[in-house]
């Protein structure tokens, strides 16, 4: 079952649910060229890593889905200014690049057929990240269910849910596997200034999942941890480096130094598409900056001098450290992470051959 359409082909266009104006209006954009994709990226209507990768996936499709079928230049122009475009949405999640480079191979690999042929070769690249991400955020949350207590007490932080993904989640997968396995979970939720993607779309899709979900203010994390009202933190991921280093929604790390004071695992979910085994560490992940007036004000308020100087990066990176399991839909990784992964790619090397 599928928690939320986020992002769908519908005849000739794009529907993404606007994220912006969740819980409040469920918007659906129907989106007709890739810059509304491009757009849609960069505002945050649809976001998560790996619903990010496959909006953009879709948004090479639009690029030429009405191109002429004979001008094979102008084909070629357009998708690759499409990719070009894409890329410089943002920098951090790596699923992003991941995507138009998939993409990009389904283009060149069929650059002989007729371009009609090329827009349903596109199409279906596309639609296979889509589902495939389905299915790895199932596997994921398998995996992760059965690290999780008989009675889950579960904080998480920004989302990393069906919202955040094609459907289901990486985090939110794990914790509704675990339900599905028969476990009792109980989640906090963290608000996750500045753009409170806890308060808005986490407690909002696990709400309308059936979960019990508590909404807490990013400085109480702290308190409910020492207050033993949480037994395990799990979160998403942007990136993750070949030493484990994980760069997520800013917020993270500190909840993570936080479990290691409390003695409470802190897991990350995410799938291969997350990993960059090109970085040795997180000092590597480009790190986005966003708009100040994000921090200056809350919601649409003003809640700060309009002209106080502001410092607003969207993630930070966890050392590998404070980090007890990785969950993929190919297992899960420990410590040392340099040896885990290291095998993880090489079995990915090996597959590949
Ligand atoms: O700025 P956002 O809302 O795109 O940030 C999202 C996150 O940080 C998520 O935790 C991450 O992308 C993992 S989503 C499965």
């Amino acid at each position: 079952m599928e928690q939320f359409a986020t992002v769908r082909w519908h005849d000739g266009k794009v529907r993404i649910l606007d994220q912006t104006q969740l819980p409040n209006e469920l918007i659906l954009l129907e989106i007709s060229d890739h810059s509304g994709i491009v757009n849609a990226i960069k505002k945050l209507s649809v976001r998560g890593a790996p619903a990010i990768g496959i909006a953009a996936a879709f948004g090479v499709v639009l690029s030429v889905w009405n191109a002429s079928d004979i001008d094979r230049t102008g084909f070629l122009v357009k998708a690759n200014k499409a990719i070009d475009d894409l890329k410089a949405t943002r920098p951090t999640a790596k699923n992003l690049f991941w995507a138009l480079n998939k993409m990009r191979i389904a283009l060149s690999g069929n650059l002989n057929k007729p371009l009609k042929e090329i827009k349903l070769e596109l199409l279906k690249a596309a639609q296979g990240i889509l589902e495939d991400d389905i299915d790895r955020c199932r596997k994921i949350g398998k995996f992760g269910a059965e690290l999780m207590p008989m009675r889950a007490n579960v904080l998480t932080h920004c989302n990393a849910g069906a919202l955040a993904t094609g459907g289901y989640g990486t985090a939110l997968g794990v914790l509704r596997a675990a339900r599905e396995m028969g476990k009792k979970v109980q989640v906090y939720a963290d608000e996750t200034r500045p753009l409170l993607q806890g308060a808005r779309l986490t407690t909002f899709e696990l709400l309308e999942d059936g979960f019990d979900v508590t909404l807490i203010c990013d400085n109480m994390a702290a308190t409910v941890m020492k207050q033993g009202l949480v037994n395990a933190v799990i979160v998403g991921a942007d990136r993750i480096t070949r030493n484990g280093d994980v760069a997520n929604k800013i917020g993270t790390y500190g909840l993570a130094v936080l479990a290691r004071q409390h003695n409470i695992p802190f897991y990350v979910a995410a799938p291969l598409s997350t990993f960059d085994f090109d970085l040795a560490n997180g000092d590597e992940i480009p790190i986005e900056e966003r708009d100040p007036e994000e921090v200056r004000k809350f919601g649409s308020s003003l809640v700060a001098p309009e002209d106080v100087k502001v410092y607003n990066p969207a993630f930070d990176v966890t050392p590998n450290e404070l980090v007890e399991t990785i969950i993929t839909e190919e297992g899960v990784f420990k410590k040392p992470f340099e040896q885990s992964l290291a095998e993880l790619k090489k079995n990915l090397d090996s597959n590949l051959k």
